[in-house]
């Protein structure tokens, strides 16, 4: 997009930014994964008029427009009384929701893939393959010193399902259908994915888990998705079924998922996100050898991509157009 001055269709290219109206802008920004210094230096190339100022930079009397935020501290939020947006760096806002310095009346803005769908699609497809051709059982044979060629499944062999088809899911699962994989989703509300078999709401979960050798998970942690993935729904999936979790760990029940492995229903599982991070060393799933777990790592915020999107959000906003906020009832 080019910006041309006064109409407010800004972008990083912006050749005259002191004609443009967003050069007056004040943004606050915060984020407790690091890289700060990476983020304020592509800010201010993206937007070179606007005033950033990192938290804790900022004296108490200085208050932002928007705020560009990542787990921030409750009293940041409660010191800024006259913001019009908070933008998430990253697809989840459970825990800006949950943040008891959140201002109600403020909209919260979520990132919307923004170059994470093709992280956490990598990451799916490492499992995919880490099951679909046998790797476990070849690290078991290793360890036995057993060499036994197995048959190679072709990819139709395992339906996978996908659990959330928002701006990541129905990205992840579409991708899936293109590189051979028989692929279902279900989503709360009904979609239309080329190529993927879609499923929508509670009644419809009982069929869709049944017919998936591979269960993905890309819910958000909501009320209406904590311990969705309990014992009695586990088991609707077929034995030798895997589980791959990388949208929020409080949608499995991981007592349950360990029950599942033990009783042999269930082959193995790639763990990305856990009820309680960081998984606390004397967790029971560190020890499980059917268990990969890694450290919330499948789709981090990637910051260009995140800036471009913020950028022309606040554009939008500045000049009038809707943007979609986060649903706080809903919580996603
Ligand atoms: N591990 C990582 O590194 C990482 C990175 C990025 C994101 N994430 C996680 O991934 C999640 C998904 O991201 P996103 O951008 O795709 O979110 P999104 O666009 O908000 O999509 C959420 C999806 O979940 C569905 N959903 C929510 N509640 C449901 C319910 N009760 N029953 C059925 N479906 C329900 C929604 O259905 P509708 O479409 O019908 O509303 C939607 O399809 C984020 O919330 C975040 O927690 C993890």
């Amino acid at each position: 997009m080019q910006c041309r001055g006064e109409s407010l269709q800004w972008n990083s290219g912006c050749q005259h930014p002191q004609r443009c109206p967003l050069r007056a802008l004040k943004l606050l920004f915060y984020s407790r994964s690091g890289q700060s210094s990476r983020w304020i230096e592509a800010l201010h190339q993206a937007l070179p008029g606007a005033e950033i100022r990192l938290y804790g930079e900022a004296t108490s009397d200085w208050q932002a427009d928007y705020a560009l935020l990542w787990q921030p501290p409750p009293e940041l939020l409660r010191s800024q009384r006259r913001l019009r947006g908070i933008f998430n760096l990253g697809a989840g806002v459970d825990a800006l929701l949950a943040n008891p310095g959140l201002p109600e009346e403020v909209p919260i803005y979520k990132l919307r893939d923004a170059g994470m769908a093709a992280w956490m699609l990598d990451y799916i497809r490492y499992g995919l393959l880490h099951f679909g051709r046998d790797m476990d059982r070849y690290r078991e044979q290793q360890r036995l010193r057993c060499w036994q060629p197995r048959e190679i499944g072709h990819r139709a062999q395992w339906p996978v399902g996908v659990l959330g088809l928002g701006a990541l899911g129905s990205e992840i699962a579409a991708a899936l259908s293109v590189e051979g994989y028989s692929v279902s989703g279900w989503s709360r509300t009904p979609k239309s994915i080329p190529g993927v078999d879609c499923y929508a709401g509670e009644t419809t979960l009982a069929p869709f888990l049944s017919r998936c050798r591979v269960l993905v998970s890309i819910l958000p942690a909501t009320v209406d998705t904590r311990h969705l993935l309990n014992l009695e729904r586990l088991q609707r999936l077929p034995e030798g079924a895997v589980v791959i979790s990388c949208g929020r760990g409080e949608v499995l029940d991981s007592q349950a998922l360990l029950a599942l492995l033990d009783s042999h229903h269930l082959r193995g599982a790639l763990l990305d996100v856990f009820e309680q991070e960081p998984l606390p060393t004397d967790s029971p799933l560190y020890d499980n050898e059917r268990l990969i777990i890694t450290p919330h790592i499948s789709a981090p915020t990637p910051i260009e991509g995140a800036i471009e999107q913020i950028v022309e959000g606040i554009g939008r906003l500045e000049s009038g157009a809707p943007l979609p906020a986060v649903d706080r009832q809903r919580g996603y």
